[in-house]
């Protein structure tokens, strides 16, 4: 029998959760499916840390800004349940009015710069759709602790940025990235990639970790210069390279701080992927 609670309605996730609350903590990881190991690593953590665990499963048109990658986002909800095998979770997998009803307003937080640079510039509007999906969710679970991927850094900080603002009573929980034993971060746009493709993306971590090398010996703004020069010799389509203060996520120039990342975006045939690293 499975240990799987599947919800698509609000008021009856709500009543469990409520139930639930009692027992111990709630942990909660929103996701948009298509699930893998990347997302397992975050609901295993959320359940060795809460007593009951939600996991929201929700492809959020407001959050593409491009309605082809919105079309091709892949979506298995009876694959996904298969995959989390055993595990102990209530499953929200609403439809748009369940999570937008008609006298849905969104929720307004001004993110300052965070969502200007980066995936903020090259998809407008997509953080924007992230903080209303997020906030909805985190209005209706109210969550103790929420589990969100470095894989999505700038996500991740623009997220902490909104609790602070919207001032929720929660702790938002970092999860390291997981990755393929070729290095390549795992995502759920790598299964749209061709064999060849996925081979050749194997190179996007393989230039960013060599950057750990030179940090000794180059200025960021060198660095930069270098690591966008690797990708274009080995025939990357890059749509940016930064290197940036790990939390600001504002561009170095001269000096080092530490923790200090680098972020990369680029395209394998239309498939977008991106990926970043700690250099210090
Ligand atoms: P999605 O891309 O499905 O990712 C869900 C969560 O899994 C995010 O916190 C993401 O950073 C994390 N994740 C994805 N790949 C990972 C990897 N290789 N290692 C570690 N964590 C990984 O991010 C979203 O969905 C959406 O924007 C969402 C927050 C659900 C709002 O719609």
């Amino acid at each position: 029998m499975s240990n799987i609670e599947r919800f698509t309605h609000v008021d009856e996730l709500r009543e469990s959760i409520k139930m639930a609350s009692q027992n111990g903590l709630i942990g909660f990881v929103p996701t948009m499916g298509a699930l893998h190991a990347g997302h397992l690593s975050l609901i295993d953590r959320a359940l060795a840390e809460c007593e009951t665990v939600v996991l929201s499963i929700y492809v959020n048109p407001k959050q593409f800004n491009n309605a082809k990658d919105l079309e091709k986002y892949p979506r298995n909800i009876e694959a996904d349940i298969q995959f989390l095998g055993d595990r102990k979770l209530l499953v929200f997998h609403p439809e748009y009015e369940d999570v937008y009803p008609d006298d849905f307003v969104a929720a307004k937080v001004d993110l300052g710069s965070l969502a200007t640079v980066m995936e903020g510039k090259f998809r407008p509007g997509h953080f924007d759709g992230v903080v209303t999906v997020v906030s909805r969710l985190f209005d209706i679970v109210d969550p103790d602790r929420a589990y969100f991927g470095e894989k999505d850094y700038q996500q991740l900080a623009v997220i902490r940025r909104m609790t602070q603002i919207q001032n929720r009573n929660m702790t938002i929980v970092p999860c390291a990235i997981t990755r393929e034993t070729s290095g390549l971060a795992m995502s759920s746009r790598n299964m749209l990639l061709s064999r060849e493709e996925r081979q050749k993306a194997t190179g996007i971590y393989a230039i960013l970790h060599d950057g750990i090398n030179h940090v000794s010996e180059m200025t960021p703004l060198e660095l930069t210069a270098k690591l966008i020069n690797n990708f274009g010799q080995q025939g990357f389509d890059l749509e940016y390279l930064s290197v940036t203060h790990p939390e600001t996520l504002e561009q170095l120039s001269d000096h080092w701080v530490p923790g200090a990342r680098v972020f990369v975006a680029c395209f394998m045939g239309t498939v977008r992927l991106i990926d970043n690293i700690a250099l210090c």
